[in-house]
């Protein structure tokens, strides 16, 4: 049986949880998904995620939440993670943290892993996530049919140098965190599924969802201004992707815009 995994990219703000969860059944009508991830990283104010935003994904048949960096940033964030399996934060921060980084779900009889790593380069100098990838497969040693990874970080070199370490152990391997997908979804030759980063759901009239008089205050003054969330011109973004459980291998990576970004004037 095939898994038809919808991914989508981090969800920024309530506004951006509000138009995902209407869009969803466009989404599905489309790809007829039969498991759905998302990233919670940004939802409450553009940082965390608190747990009637999760319930609300959860009842829109979301199976687990991955999160990231900016989950730590929101204390209401922490007992959520503490508190629900399927909401997930990267595993290779050191262990003292809330939460954990995997969780195997047993779907349509198969059993699906996923699992969240974060990368280190620009980022908090937490545990290696390739020896973390490593330590990971080695204990999970086959109790999953599939295996889908959330890798959030901030370079493409990273993501890709991951992908490669990945390849053939995982049906997946699909970038978060830049909040802007890449073009280079493909089916690596071992049979794991990639992009760099699928995108960012929520408003496009912005940059990277906040304010862009804001952030642009930030660039030309160079002192600090408080971020605010964007409100126009939202966008689901993220990836859909055919898994084939008995080889656990991906035969299907499809990334999405929707709506697509506007390429010529006057519409
Ligand atoms: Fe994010
Ligand atoms: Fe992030």
């Amino acid at each position: 049986m095939d898994i038809r995994l919808l991914f989508i990219g981090d969800i920024v703000g309530e506004n951006g949880l509000a138009f995902l969860i209407d869009t969803f059944p466009k989404l599905k009508e489309k790809y007829n998904p039969n498991f759905i991830v998302t990233n919670g990283e940004n939802i409450w104010q553009g940082k965390g995620l608190n747990e009637e935003d999760a319930k609300l994904l959860f009842k829109s048949d979301v199976d687990v939440i991955t999160t990231g960096n900016h989950i730590w940033e929101n204390w209401k964030s922490r007992p959520l993670l503490a508190s629900n399996d399927r909401v997930l934060r990267p595993m290779n921060y050191p262990s003292g943290n809330p939460g954990k980084g995997s969780v195997i779900v047993e779907k349509h009889n198969i059993k699906i892993a996923v699992a969240q790593l974060q990368g280190r380069t620009f980022l908090q100098t937490i545990d290696c996530p390739f020896r973390a990838a490593d330590a990971f497969l080695h204990n999970l040693d086959g109790k999953a049919d599939v295996i889908i990874i959330d890798f959030h970080a901030e370079t493409t070199a990273e993501k890709m140098a991951m992908g490669w370490h990945l390849d053939g152990r995982v049906a997946a391997m699909l970038g978060t965190h830049t909040h802007v997908q890449t073009a280079d979804a493909q089916i690596l030759p071992n049979g794991t599924a990639f992009i760099s980063d699928v995108g960012m759901t929520g408003p496009y009239d912005s940059v990277l969802g906040m304010r862009k008089d804001i952030a642009l205050k930030r660039y030309i003054l160079q002192t600090a201004h408080k971020f605010e969330l964007a409100e126009s011109d939202m966008k689901v973004a993220g990836a859909y992707l055919e898994i084939d459980s008995n080889t656990g291998q991906a035969n299907y990576i499809e990334p999405f815009v929707y709506p697509q970004f506007n390429t010529k004037s006057g519409i």
